[in-house]
């Protein structure tokens, strides 16, 4: 851990390099608070992957795991983009190959595959349409197929059957860090917070969900809690996302549903690899032309929606 006026030396100085290189710099929700700090943009998964087709920076610090760096590649194949954490990885992305997508394209000709964003470019390559956990459902009805694989998470592809009368065919892929949160979390934590409204993530299991009051993407939860009369939460997701809720919703007040549920991978990023990062311009991530302009169909359609 930095000590706080080494936190703001080096923070300053990446806000010169970044301004040097013309880099913006992009943080998910879950990282910690002084990378989220030091960043241009904070956001979940959908508005990181806007933001990195609409920026006009050169140069693209993405502060994330692979799959959302790979996303902003893909998107924007003229920009440098930078994964100052190069192995962090997302274990849920790696849960279905482009091998397998193709297996079940043969088994379900009619049916159209969504790709959670959570994936690797070689899936989204395969895909018809990428998702977020923000857009899932009205990217499912904007299909006209009526059988949709959805893949390669499990719950929240179950999340999303419960809105549709297209009949969702699920892969058995999930998150780690939201599929360990149980009813046993849920019952603890409500005896704690009697006063807290319950927020979940679309990642947790159908038992968490069933006892949520809303289900959101990570900046969802936020703006929900900025806008809302209540003052306590629990919050089903990574706690990182903690930080961005104190800091926005002021007298808001934040308990994880379980302080377990870490995502390691998220962890990876620190503000002395964002400067090396930007000082070298590496690590760079580059998906390879063939595969990236086929995932950037599947991307793009996405974002038009
Ligand atoms: P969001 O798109 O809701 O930020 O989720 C990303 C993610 O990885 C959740 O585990
Ligand atoms: Fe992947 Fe889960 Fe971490 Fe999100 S929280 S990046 S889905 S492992």
């Amino acid at each position: 851990m930095l000590q706080r006026d080494m936190v703001s030396d080096i923070s300053v100085k990446i806000r010169t390099l970044a301004e040097e290189k013309n880099a913006v710099i992009l943080a998910h929700n879950y990282q910690i608070p002084e990378v989220q700090d030091v960043a241009d943009i904070v956001g979940d998964s959908l508005e990181l992957a806007r933001a990195a087709a609409e920026r006009r920076e050169g140069v693209i610090v993405f502060c994330g795991v692979d799959f959302m760096a790979e996303t902003a590649a893909i998107l924007s194949p003229e920009k440098i983009v930078l994964l100052p954490a190069p192995d962090a990885h997302c274990p849920m992305a790696g849960m279905i190959t482009g091998g397998e997508v193709r297996t079940l394209r043969e088994r379900f000709p009619d049916a159209a595959v969504v790709a959670y964003v959570n994936t690797t470019a070689e899936v989204k390559a395969e895909s018809d349409i990428c998702c977020t956990s923000a857009n899932a459902l009205k990217v499912v009805e904007s299909l006209d197929e009526t059988q949709v694989i959805m893949l390669p998470d499990r719950n929240l592809a179950r999340y999303i059957a419960r809105f549709t009368t297209k009949e969702i065919l699920p892969w058995e892929g999930y998150c780690y860090v939201h599929d360990r949160m149980n009813s046993e979390d849920v019952r603890r934590a409500r005896a704690d917070h009697p006063d807290a409204e319950l927020l979940v993530h679309p990642e947790c299991r159908p038992e968490v969900i069933d006892a949520a009051d809303f289900v959101f993407s990570t900046s969802g939860m936020v703006r929900h809690i900025c806008t809302s009369d209540r003052s306590e939460f629990i919050i089903g997701t990574e706690p990182g996302i903690i930080h961005q809720i104190e800091k926005r919703c002021s007298g808001k007040k934040a308990y994880p549903l379980s302080s377990e549920a870490i995502c390691v991978n998220m962890k990876k990023t620190g503000l002395k690899k964002v400067i090396r990062s930007l000082e070298s311009l590496t690590p760079r991530v580059i998906v390879p032309d063939e595969v990236a302009v086929r995932a950037r169909v599947a991307i793009e359609r996405m974002l038009h929606i």
